[in-house]
């Protein structure tokens, strides 16, 4: 299916299923589109009804608007949220008023350049009053796009939306772009959904490269997590002769506080050295398991499991409170973090085995 065909089959879909009898659908002029787009960004259009027909009859020119204050103009927004949406409004009929001496300017530079309206919103409000040839890209567009496209990645990126934008004008018919721009986002907002998309009725299910691979779900792509520090530790095993495991109960404050843990020693430490300044135990072999990272909510910690085994039944322990030998039974008993229940479940298991 090429451009033509796509827009044709989207306006066919429109003219059978899409909404045309929507408040700023009749007597249609930039300013009631234009205050009706501003509202029904991050709000569903049934909301918006209400608040559109009290709004007009309250503001029914861009005059009115100008000369209203910031109160009252706030009171008739108000239950809608974003409220900047409303100030914004405001802001720009009083620019039009000063500037454009109270005609709703129809140059997409001009519309662009007021508070509140971005270049999906211009391009909307320009096609859908005037008629005039401009792509949209709102959210909900943005995953009809993305989905018929297959546009992977996270459409907050520049990149990406670059990609879309492209995909958008490349759509956009000459021929009612109106009505067009209107059944891309009734798409949107009504058959291909976040998380359910009707594809069986979809017109651009012949064409939808998601939908070809059963792969809706991955468009668009969601934002990427924040980019999360990573700090690494060692985590000591040591084992005497008896077979008991050294524990060491971590501060009271911080990760894992309070909690009995394995010794912990700094990667950039030498292993023998510590132990026998930490515990008085002399290393004898030092055997690395298999590494792993533990994600906390605000960063990664990579472990490295070092098994150790050591000379001699016992040693030292200054502190019982904070540093014991425990049997294998009794190290199963204590609770601990996840991941080093898991390490130890995971050390002290075959070797027991081994050992019968
Ligand atoms: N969301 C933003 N603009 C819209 C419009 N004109 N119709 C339906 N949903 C929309
Ligand atoms: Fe969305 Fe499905 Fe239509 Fe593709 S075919 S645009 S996934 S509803």
């Amino acid at each position: 299916m090429n451009e033509t065909r796509i827009a044709e089959s989207v306006v066919a879909w429109y003219e059978r299923c899409g909404r045309k009898d929507l408040p700023w659908q009749t007597d249609v002029s930039p300013y009631r589109v234009w205050v009706s787009e501003i509202m029904l960004q991050q709000t569903r259009v049934a909301t918006v009804v209400p608040y559109f027909e009290r709004f007009m009859h309250c503001f029914p020119t861009l005059g009115s608007l100008a000369s209203a204050s910031e109160d009252e103009v706030l009171r008739h927004w108000s239950g809608l949220g974003y409220y900047a949406r409303a100030r914004n409004l405001r802001k720009a009929a009083r620019a039009v008023c000063e500037g454009h001496d109270g005609h709703f300017p129809e140059r997409i530079e001009l519309v662009q350049a007021l508070p509140g309206i971005g270049r999906s919103t211009a391009g909307a409000i320009l096609s859908l009053a005037l008629g005039q040839r401009h792509a949209i890209l709102d959210g909900n567009v943005k995953r009809v796009l993305a989905r018929c496209f297959a546009v992977a990645g996270w459409p907050g990126r520049q990149a990406v939306a670059a990609r879309l934008w492209d995909h958008a004008e490349r759509q956009t018919p000459h021929a009612r772009v109106a009505a067009y721009n209107q059944a891309m986002m009734d798409l949107g907002a009504t058959l291909c959904t976040a998380r359910n998309p009707a594809c069986t009725e979809c017109p651009l299910q012949d064409v939808c490269q998601a939908c070809a691979r059963n792969a809706q779900q991955d468009y668009p792509g969601r934002r990427p997590r924040r980019e999360m520090p990573i700090r690494s530790t060692r985590m000591l095993i040591i084992r005497n002769t008896r077979g008991e495991v050294l524990l060491q109960r971590r501060p009271p404050t911080g990760i894992w506080g309070g909690l009995w843990s394995l010794p912990e020693c700094p990667t950039a430490v030498d292993i023998h050295q510590w132990c026998r300044e930490q515990f008085g135990v002399e290393a004898r072999e030092l055997e690395n398991r298999a590494p792993r990272r533990h994600t906390f909510s605000h960063f990664h910690l990579d472990i490295q499991p070092v098994e150790v085994s050591t000379e001699g039944e016992a040693s030292r322990l200054a502190d019982q409170d904070q540093q014991i030998w425990c049997d294998r039974d009794a190290v199963v008993a204590r609770g601990f973090a996840a991941p080093v229940a898991r390490l130890i479940a995971e050390c002290c298991e075959p070797r027991d085995r081994r050992d019968q």
